[in-house]
């Protein structure tokens, strides 16, 4: 079972459009994905649906202590579950405020390994402190999204650094990749952004697929959907996630059964 974290210091730069929508793009793929809400606003689980919304979820199980495997919702996919934020208001004034949350997530870790998922996929807050950084020490990946924009991109260096400073801490975090999220590729500014990002880190950091700005993307928002269930036919977008979603397999090292690498033939 891998974790994958999907973080960056800055918010607002795609980080639940993206969690959800590779999410569904690993599932379709065949990988048993659990998709869980870090964010204390309940992001992912308020883009899904209003009913996940009001579920115990991630802050239950590290604060209370609970057992997370009867929180996990399955989805219409059967790959994909989810664990949603939760009530994390319950934390503050509980009493629980100095309570180890790494050792408690450490725990949650251990209880989903019993089950057989091939990935999990943490969204989290904006930021590097809290509950973000207790789960970019436990996770194998990171994956980090980028918004294509002037400002932006000079939070990657020291994004980067602190990486670096938990695996000299006894983090095994990678990088799995820096992705380019809300590119314009017909405007001047966004190319110029990519082309500075390029420059400024490792080559292979950087992920091929770019996510394009789209508004589809807050129509699929609004309706509570991944791009790729929007329609009958999906927008061209949400195949950008089939796309990175194979671009990631092997970086993740998830790993296919031999019979999953046997080619069918359209005929007889
Ligand atoms: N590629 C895109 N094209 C157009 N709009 C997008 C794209 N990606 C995300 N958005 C929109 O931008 C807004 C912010 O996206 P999102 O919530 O995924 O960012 P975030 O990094 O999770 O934010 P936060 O740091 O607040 O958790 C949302 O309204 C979302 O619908
Ligand atoms: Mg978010």
């Amino acid at each position: 079972m891998r974790l994958l974290a999907i973080s960056s210091q800055k918010g607002g730069v795609g980080k639940t459009t993206v969690s959800v929508n590779l999410a569904y793009s690993l599932a379709r793929r065949g990988w048993n994905t659990l998709l869980v809400d870090t964010d204390p606003q309940g992001s992912v689980g308020l883009s899904l649906s209003e009913k996940a919304r009001k579920c115990q979820g991630f802050y239950d199980a590290v604060h209370t202590g609970v057992s997370v495997l009867p929180l996990i919702l399955p989805t219409r996919l059967p790959e994909l579950n989810l664990l949603t934020a939760g009530q994390s208001h319950s934390f503050f004034g509980s009493g629980h405020e100095s309570m180890d949350t790494l050792a408690a997530l450490r725990r949650m870790v251990a209880e989903i390994a019993t089950r057989p998922f091939d990935l999990v996929i943490f969204d989290t807050p904006a930021g590097l402190t809290g509950s973000s950084g207790d789960v970019l020490r436990l996770a194998d990946s990171v994956l980090i999204p980028q918004q294509a924009e002037p400002l932006g991109i000079r939070s990657i260096p020291q994004m980067l650094q602190a990486i670096q400073f938990l695996r000299n801490h006894g983090s095994k975090l990678e990088v799995a990749g820096i992705l380019m999220t809300m590119v314009q590729a017909d405007l001047k500014e966004s190319a110029e952004v990519v082309r500075e990002l390029r420059a400024l880190v490792p080559a292979q950091l950087l992920c091929q697929t770019s996510i394009p700005r789209d508004p589809v993307f807050l129509k699929a928002s609004a309706a509570g959907v991944p791009l790729g269930l929007l329609h009958r036919n999906p927008p061209a977008a949400a195949h950008v996630f089939d796309q990175l979603a194979a671009e990631l397999e092997p970086r993740l090292q998830l790993q296919a059964p031999d019979s999953a690498n046997e080619y069918t033939r359209l005929m007889d």
